[in-house]
């Protein structure tokens, strides 16, 4: 059993403070964001994540798990650091290190000599000197351990994970850490840092350009009349291609995919190559958002050649979490604000204590700090978005419904009702969720994606 210090409570740091409180170890988990840790302190998590609640919880009883304010509190007695802070994308596409920096800068006095400091948040090759740099200790070792966890499963990649990637140049360093996943039955690959940092990179860049790719297939089967579906199965029963991320959808987003594909862009441009592929995908993605804003207007248009309502069900990125960070939903919802459409959107994590909250930052200041709202809401509030609570309503008159995300409750929705009281019977399904017969059947104008 060790003694671990995880640093920033979102959700890589609590997910890996949960699960490593969970396979034995003493963590304390640290974050700036004082409500955060209040709330954490007090039973609550603030991100929505299956059984995660309840992991934190049988963590804080077993008494191998607690929250403190701060990447300086009781880090001195940590045989291990976990960095998982933010790495946002900067203005010139490169990954933002000044939060691993400072929180780094901050704790570098205090760590006990024989610490190792790990990152886990995905950092550009290279990023394992920056931190050495930055601590500036000759006694403490620097490791690199991506994350691989995809929010909406975290606990369970995290805990069977296809593999544990460990970084280091040295050995000892590379053991301790491996050390602490030795619960887990996984692959594990050990590599240099360099190495380590280009997987994860590597690797979330792949799945981004294999989502466009059937994106981009899925559009050709609208050209050619070809149905999605049918390649798909045809397709994803090559083993040396698989089902998984072949599934095509309004775009991909999510705090990791676009950030990260444009980071390793960048990456490569510092190194002298040119990753024109990677650029295309970028490209597919932007394009294939404004074909989909533009197939849910085509719709309105043929339902009300004047002003028409567009119902967005679905805002989060994806389904089984909250987070609205880059969603595609949100891009597309905006877009069709511009274009003048009526837009009224629903989606299940939003609740009444945040929409509560929301109309409260909006009402002092539509500049001001949105605090513990999600900035992309008040995105959509600015461009004129209403948002509700019942799906029902958000569908009330509307001459499109437009099906973003792929929630598993839209799927038995009473789509006889909801055609009852809308102003034409029209939906676009962007998760081809539903079954187009039934809803063809119910007299519905339907069109999914690819078929
Ligand atoms: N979210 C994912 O699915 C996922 C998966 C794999 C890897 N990653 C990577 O992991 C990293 C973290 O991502 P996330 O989604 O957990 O982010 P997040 O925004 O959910 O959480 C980061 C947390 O770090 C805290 N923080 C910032 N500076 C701090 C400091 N100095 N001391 C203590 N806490 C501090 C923030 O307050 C925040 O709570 C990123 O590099 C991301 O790319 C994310």
């Amino acid at each position: 059993m060790a003694s671990l210090s995880v640093i920033g409570a979102g959700y890589v740091g609590l997910t890996t403070a949960a699960c490593m409180a969970d396979l034995g170890h003493k963590v304390v988990c640290s974050d700036i964001d004082r409500d955060k840790i209040s709330l954490l302190n007090h039973g609550q998590i603030s991100i929505v994540e299956e059984g995660l609640a309840e992991l934190v919880a049988k963590g804080r009883e077993s008494g191998n798990l607690s929250f403190v304010v701060g990447a300086e509190s009781e880090v001195d007695r940590a045989e291990i650091v976990f960095l998982c802070v933010p790495t946002p994308q900067r203005i010139d596409g490169s990954a933002d290190m000044s939060y691993i920096v400072a929180a780094v800068s901050s704790i570098a006095p205090l760590l006990k000599p024989g610490c190792i400091v790990v990152n886990k948040s995905t950092v550009p090759v290279g990023s394992t000197t920056v931190v050495e740099a930055t601590l500036s200790r000759g006694d403490i070792l620097v490791v690199s351990n991506p994350e691989f966890l995809r929010e909406g499963s975290a606990i369970y990649d995290f805990m069977h994970p296809d593999r544990i990637v460990i970084g280091s140049d040295d050995q000892g360093a590379a053991i301790r850490v491996a050390s602490l996943y030795s619960k887990i039955n996984a692959p594990l690959v050990t590599t240099d840092p360099s190495s380590a940092e280009t997987i994860k990179y590597a690797s979330n860049a792949f799945l981004a350009t294999k989502l466009s790719f059937v994106n981009a297939i899925a559009n050709l089967c609208e050209a050619v009349g070809a149905d999605i579906r049918d390649v798909i199965l045809g397709m994803g029963y090559d083993r040396r291609i698989g089902f998984e991320f072949l599934k095509p959808g309004p775009g991909w987003g999510g705090s990791c995919f676009p950030k990260d594909t444009q980071a390793l862009v960048k990456i490569a441009e510092e190194g002298g190559y040119d990753f024109k592929l990677l650029k295309g995908v970028l490209s597919a993605n932007n394009e294939h958002r404004d074909f989909v804003a533009k197939a849910i207007c085509d719709m309105a248009r043929v339902s009300s050649p004047g002003p028409a309502k567009v119902a967005v069900l679905g805002l989060t990125f994806k389904a089984n979490t909250d987070d609205l960070r880059e969603s595609p939903s949100i891009e597309i919802a905006l877009k069709l604000a511009k274009e003048n459409k009526k837009v009224v959107a629903y989606d299940p994590t939003i609740t009444p204590k945040i929409l509560g909250r929301l109309n409260q930052v909006v009402d002092q200041d539509m500049n001001g700090p949105a605090g513990s709202i999600q900035p992309e809401l008040v995105r959509l509030i600015e461009a004129g978005v209403e948002l509700s609570l019942d799906p029902y309503a958000v569908c009330d008159r509307a001459h499109v419904v437009a099906i973003l995300t792929e929630w598993d409750e839209f799927r038995w929705y009473d789509y006889d009702k909801i055609g009852k009281s809308m102003a034409s019977r029209a939906i676009f399904d962007g998760r081809n969720l539903l079954e187009s017969a039934n809803l063809k059947r119910l007299g519905f104008n339907y069109r999914g994606i690819g078929r």
